[in-house]
């Protein structure tokens, strides 16, 4: 799979050795060394899962698997884009900590800086803001494809179909060892996706599209095609432009997730990147990872009133249903993400008004960070506690935020599928099973029994 191209990625590889495990097995009474390896600047430690195979009792054994259901404790690929340490809460893109990007960069600087690994210069960024605007529009037939689709259906099944759907408009997209071809596609993905979901909100309301303006940013773009009604030129209020290209920022890339490894695992059978992409999104819509902003809004509405909170916390704790927007496989601590998030959400409601739902979600926040149960298992809230607030509060329905996460993560995702093709330790992704099913039996039809 991989190309002669370097993927950035390996400017920060340097593997040294440190030292080996000595494993006996005490079934054969053999021993083996298996090597330690460190790498990267924060000095990972690990070992490779293809050691343990030569460890066997008889040479016709398959030999020694390792066995990570949800891969818990197994690296899937070395990686140079996204760093993070769940346990501190520190959350970086190619080493620039979350809170100074949050506070200075654009998305799109960000989209290239995941990408290549460095901030783009002023005239770098100029073409790359010019070639994600030029194509913005899609083709008329996505348009009817999206009509296709009734009224209420959910706006990510809407997006992963349209966005698995335009690899069949760039047939040429399957070239993904073309270096050009890739760079042509990564920028058609991203100023595409931001179209079909705009149309995807507009058809939802039965409001005829609205085309880009390629005169606006990024962001405002999307805010117009989603918001514009009779105004020649519309105009978005400047905290919801910020705080959504914000919002944008923190979203785009979170390492080896769900969907991310999901993108990687379908890029790994050199399928073209819409595919791949689309496979993400639909990764992202499940209620445990990209679909959690839905339910916390949906939590909220239930919990109804501050004053039914504590009694909620207790539910949760006797194990009915998990507090939404709180836990993290990764981030034993606060989600650095979540911390933006929650400043940014008072800013936007203070352009909007005061929010009960933001009230309930502060009163269960207090209480959660204090109760025993959430503490002990070191539950914080993660990125997607507050941002259902924002996002309603900037007038997107319940039931859309995911497509705004996705928007967001379409950046991380390519990035990440580009290092994957890149990475000459790469080839198809094919995880071991144990097998645990029947021994060989013979078939015996049951078809004439009674
Ligand atoms: N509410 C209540 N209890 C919880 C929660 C929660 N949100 N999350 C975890 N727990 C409990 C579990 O029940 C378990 O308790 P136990 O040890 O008594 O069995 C313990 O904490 C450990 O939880 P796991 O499920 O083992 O943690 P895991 O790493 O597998 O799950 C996950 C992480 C999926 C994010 C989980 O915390 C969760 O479901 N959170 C709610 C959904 C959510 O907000 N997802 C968004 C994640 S961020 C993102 O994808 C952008």
């Amino acid at each position: 799979m991989a190309t002669t191209e370097t993927s950035p990625a390996t400017a920060a590889k340097s593997t040294s050795s440190q030292g080996s495990l000595e494993i006996r097995d005490t079934r054969t009474g053999k021993s083996y060394n298996v090597p330690v390896a460190t790498e990267g600047v924060e000095g990972d430690t690990f070992v490779k899962a293809m050691e343990l195979r030569p460890i066997k009792q008889s040479d016709d054994e398959f030999g020694l698997l390792s066995y990570d259901p949800a891969f818990m404790n197994t690296a899937s690929c070395k990686s140079a884009i996204t760093f993070i340490d769940g346990d501190k809460g520190i959350l970086r893109y190619r080493g620039y900590p979350i809170e100074q990007l949050a506070e200075g960069a654009t998305f799109l600087e960000v989209a290239w800086l995941l990408r290549k690994g460095e901030l783009p210069s002023a005239p770098e960024y100029k073409q790359f803001v010019h070639d994600v605007t030029y194509h913005t529009y899609v083709h008329k037939n996505i348009e009817r494809f999206l009509e296709g689709f009734r009224y209420d259906a959910h706006p990510m099944s809407m997006l992963l179909s349209s966005v698995g759907a335009l690899s069949s408009f760039y047939p040429q997209a399957h070239r993904i060892s073309d270096p050009e071809q890739r760079n042509i596609e990564i920028i058609r993905l991203i100023a595409k996706v931001p179209t079909i979901a705009a149309f995807i909100l507009r058809h939802m309301r039965g409001l005829p599209f609205v085309y880009p303006d390629n005169d606006l940013s990024y962001t405002e773009n999307f805010l117009s095609m989603c918001f514009r009604m009779t105004e020649p030129r519309y105009k978005a209020s400047e905290t919801f432009k910020r705080a959504l290209d914000i919002l944008f920022i923190l979203h785009a890339d979170h390492e080896q997730n769900a969907s991310t490894s999901a993108v990687r695992a379908i890029g790994s059978t050199q399928v073209d990147p819409y595919s791949a992409i689309a496979g993400g999104i639909a990764a992202l819509f499940g209620p445990l990872h990209g679909g959690a902003n839905e339910q916390v809004l949906v939590m909220l509405n239930q919990i109804g009133t501050k004053s039914k909170v504590n009694q909620f916390v207790d539910d949760v704790k006797s194990g009915k249903g998990k507090l939404m927007g709180f836990g993290h496989r990764v981030y034993k601590n606060y989600d650095p993400r979540a911390r933006i998030v929650k400043k940014l959400a008072d800013q936007v409601l203070a352009e909007t008004g005061s929010d009960e739902d933001l009230e309930i979600a502060m009163e269960l926040e207090k209480i959660a960070l204090s109760d025993e149960y959430f503490v002990k298992r070191k539950l914080y809230p993660n990125v997607d506690f507050y941002t259902g607030l924002i996002y309603r509060a900037m007038g997107f329905p319940t039931e859309y935020f995911t497509v705004l996460f996705a928007i967001a993560r379409t950046a991380g995702w390519l990035s990440q599928w580009e290092e994957m093709l890149l990475d000459k330790d790469q080839k198809i992704a094919r995880p071991r099973q144990i097998y645990i099913g029947p021994g060989e039996r013979k078939y015996n039809s049951k078809l004439n029994g009674k």
